[in-house]
């Protein structure tokens, strides 16, 4: 099939990289000419394992192209994928500009029928408004489908190509068949394409991810009771984790969960109750804890320094919201990192991909250093935010000898207990018994 993607962010590039990868002809279209220039050139805009070297592959076999001309690309295809961004207002809903600017451009370009897939994360409701703005403008049959996508960073490629199952909201069985055939290829080993009506597709987006940052913000919850018990929550992960019931993932303590979904998916599906005046207690408090939980690091790191951080110097680990990708948004660090700034600290930070993107955002606010150790040359304390898989075992002796004391605050339990008390480490986690106090 021909197809078009709006928007070459994570989403776009992924879904027409992947569906160019299934022998379609896809063209990729985006407003950022520079995004459409590094791809031109080879290069991938953001990190995502595993993507570079599938797109090279089906741009050298001729089956994917990037363009920044929307019109043509509207023309050229008759199944068009939207995936442009929908950040959070100021007070928390969703911007969905330019979800609807791109079903207006293509309903005024439509040059024949057009089947219309929003993979963009909507409030219920969306694609009713977009069918509305279509139908306003052209003659063809433009349909539309929600069709929300589950991919995470850092697995993206993987997550697309083997899901565990795809949403398909449609009010129409001919638009159902295009989906069927689209998808069939990623489903093969009988994972299932779900079909349903449009509004409850959108949803399904925004109860999936608001019921993920809740396992996260419950687990958190109970990892501060461990504190205040003396458990330890990384024992009782484990112990909840083996229920079937329950499974074990999304059950990490930690600083709380960060990103571009899971906070603006909590806050609108907040707004979307509040709308129909319906008092979503739960979701208004896994808001909350979250806000709170980002907290929760830098009040263990002022008391151990006795309230005073003016002057300090610490060496931070991890700027990206989790490992393996280079997206800040929203991520845990730059709220530490902007309290320890307030309270006077000096913060050097090192991260394996995201030095950039932190630094499109906290300019020269701190310092980055190219290799994880020269952080912590001269600094009171390392703080890990992240829990990169080359931080698990690092040389501890080289830390310590590094630091001016050897303090370790850990957001994301990375380091065992006992060793940490071996070396003769200062070490507060998240959960779980402080190892020596005496800083
Ligand atoms: N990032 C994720 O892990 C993830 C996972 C599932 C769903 N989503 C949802 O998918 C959507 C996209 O997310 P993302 O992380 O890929 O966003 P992103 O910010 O990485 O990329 C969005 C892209 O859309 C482009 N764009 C904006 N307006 C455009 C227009 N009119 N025409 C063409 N391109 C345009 C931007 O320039 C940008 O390159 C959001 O609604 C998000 O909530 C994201």
């Amino acid at each position: 099939m021909n197809l078009g993607v709006f928007g070459v962010g994570y989403v776009g590039l992924v879904t027409g990289t992947c569906f160019a990868e299934m022998g379609n002809q896809v063209v990729c279209c985006d407003i950022d000419a520079s995004k459409i220039e590094t791809l031109k050139g080879g290069k991938i805009p953001f990190y995502e394992p595993g993507l570079k070297e599938l797109v090279a592959r089906n741009v050298a076999e001729g089956r994917l192209s990037f363009t920044t001309d929307p019109i043509a690309t509207v023309e050229a295809n008759e199944v068009l994928f939207i995936a442009v961004g929908t950040p959070s207002h100021e007070d928390g809903s969703p911007d969905i500009s330019g979800v609807i600017e791109v079903a207006k451009m293509i309903g005024q370009h439509a040059n024949g029928p057009k089947l219309l897939v929003n993979k963009s994360t909507v409030p219920v409701g969306t694609a009713d408004r977009m069918r509305t703005e279509l139908a306003k403008a052209n003659p063809h049959r433009c349909s539309v489908i929600s069709n929300p996508e589950f991919l995470k960073e850092g697995t993206a490629v993987d997550d697309f190509l083997k899901p565990d199952r795809v949403i398909v909201g449609a009010e129409d069985e001919v638009d159902e068949e295009v989906m069927r055939a689209l998808y069939a290829p990623f489903v093969r080993t009988g994972k299932p394409v779900l079909f349903m009506d449009t509004r409850s597709a959108e949803m399904t987006k925004y109860a999936a991810n608001a019921m993920l940052a809740s396992r996260i913000t419950f687990m958190n919850e109970i990892a501060n009771l461990c504190e205040e018990v003396g458990a330890d929550v990384d024992q009782v992960r484990a112990g909840v984790g083996t229920d079937r019931r329950l499974g074990a993932s999304f059950l990490f303590a930690g600083v709380g969960f960060g990103g571009s979904c899971f906070p603006k998916d909590v806050q609108a599906l907040r707004h979307l109750a509040d709308e129909v005046d319906y008092e979503f207690t739960m979701i208004d408090a896994v808001h909350r804890v979250n806000q709170r939980q980002r907290q929760r690091l830098v009040e263990k790191v002022r008391s151990h320094y006795g309230g005073e951080l003016s002057g300090r110097r610490f060496a931070l680990w991890g700027l990206a919201f989790k490992p393996q990708t280079d997206d800040v948004r929203e991520a845990p660090a730059l709220t530490i990192i902007e309290e320890l700034l307030t309270s006077g600290a000096e913060v050097v930070a090192f991260d394996p991909v995201a030095m950039e993107s932190a630094r499109r955002v906290l300019g020269d606010q701190i310092e980055y250093v190219s290799d994880a150790y020269k952080a912590l040359d001269d600094a009171d304390a390392l703080i890990i935010v992240t829990e990169w898989n080359e931080f698990r075992f690092p040389d501890f002796e080289r830390i310590k000898q590094a630091l001016r004391e050897p303090v370790v605050f850990d957001g994301r339990n990375v380091f065992d207990l006992d060793t940490m008390a071996t070396h003769g480490f200062s070490y507060y986690s998240i959960g779980r018994r402080t190892i020596g106090r005496e800083g």
